[in-house]
């Protein structure tokens, strides 16, 4: 039996895990790191960016990175939200949100309990999904598995029927998660007026980066298709080294949808 099935089967549901990190002085970048899992004697190792096998471990997304490594993004950028819809006077029950990489529904959580009107999440794996409904059942009002840049033709139709007014992206843009070209899909799915609130690592903002998001914000910004509301330099989470993970949190009124020919 796998260390997986191990921890989900009824005969071990009370045994509990342990996680253990990688020894001091490991070089790791961000999209490398791992931990190991172990129950009892045996052990196993994933991947960060594994989400497959950790979304399958009920417990571990939460306790590896908000009880280990100390994430605070969602509470970020809910608490910054807040900030915006308090100053422009909106009721946050009008928000009809879109979630990408929603995950296991921590950000769907905040959103539920800031007072949104509808919550809708999106992930790429199937994973993401069933965490999300066996850990926080009832949290969106639909969670689609889907490409955002192949969407079939029903899932456009949810989509647009849901009439999103507002996007919602944490810790999920960059590296081997959502491409700029399935940020840029979600974004033109929200009307305009909009409002879009994400975060992102510093890096991928302030320097030249491979991933295409720092060119791609620049020109939102500089091309009235976006207006920042609030931006924030936050630490994100601890590394596996325990240093600081900087993300830039940033709250925005959409102005229009993003021109394909950007993204050629
Ligand atoms: C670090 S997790 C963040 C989950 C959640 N937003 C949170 O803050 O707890 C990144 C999520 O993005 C999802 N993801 C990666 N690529 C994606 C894509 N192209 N479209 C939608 N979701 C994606 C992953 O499956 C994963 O659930």
């Amino acid at each position: 039996m796998s260390i997986i099935e191990q921890i989900n089967s009824e005969t071990v549901t009370q045994v509990d895990f342990k996680i253990l990190f990688p020894e001091v002085g490991l070089d790791l970048g961000q999209d490398e790191e791992w931990c190991e899992i172990m129950v009892g004697t045996a052990r196993r190792r994933i991947r960060f960016h594994d989400y497959r096998d950790i979304y399958d471990i009920p417990g571990l997304y939460e306790r590896l990175f908000y009880d280990k490594l100390k994430c605070v993004s969602p509470r970020v950028i809910r608490t910054q939200l807040a900030q915006v819809l308090a100053e422009r006077e909106t009721e946050p029950a009008e928000l009809r949100v879109l979630d990408v990489g929603a995950g296991n529904g921590i950000v769907g959580e905040e959103l539920r309990e800031l007072g949104a009107g509808a919550v809708f999440g999106i992930d790429i794996i199937e994973e993401a999904a069933a965490a999300a409904h066996r850990d926080r059942p009832g949290v969106y009002d639909q969670y689609l598995v889907a490409d955002l840049t192949d969407l079939a033709p029903d899932q456009r139709d949810t989509l647009v029927e849901a009439d999103l007014n507002t996007l919602t992206t944490v810790a999920a843009l960059g590296f081997d998660d959502v491409p700029p070209q399935a940020f840029a899909a979600a974004y033109n799915l929200i009307s305009t007026p909009g409002l879009a609130a994400f975060t992102i690592k510093e890096d991928f903002v302030t320097a030249r980066d491979a991933s295409g998001f720092s060119e791609l914000i620049r020109r939102m910004f500089a091309g009235e298709v976006i207006c920042p509301l609030a931006r924030q330099r936050y630490r994100h989470r601890l590394s596996v080294q325990g240093e600081p993970l900087y993300y830039v949190a940033f709250v925005a009124e959409k102005f229009g949808d993003i021109p394909s020919d950007w993204l050629d």
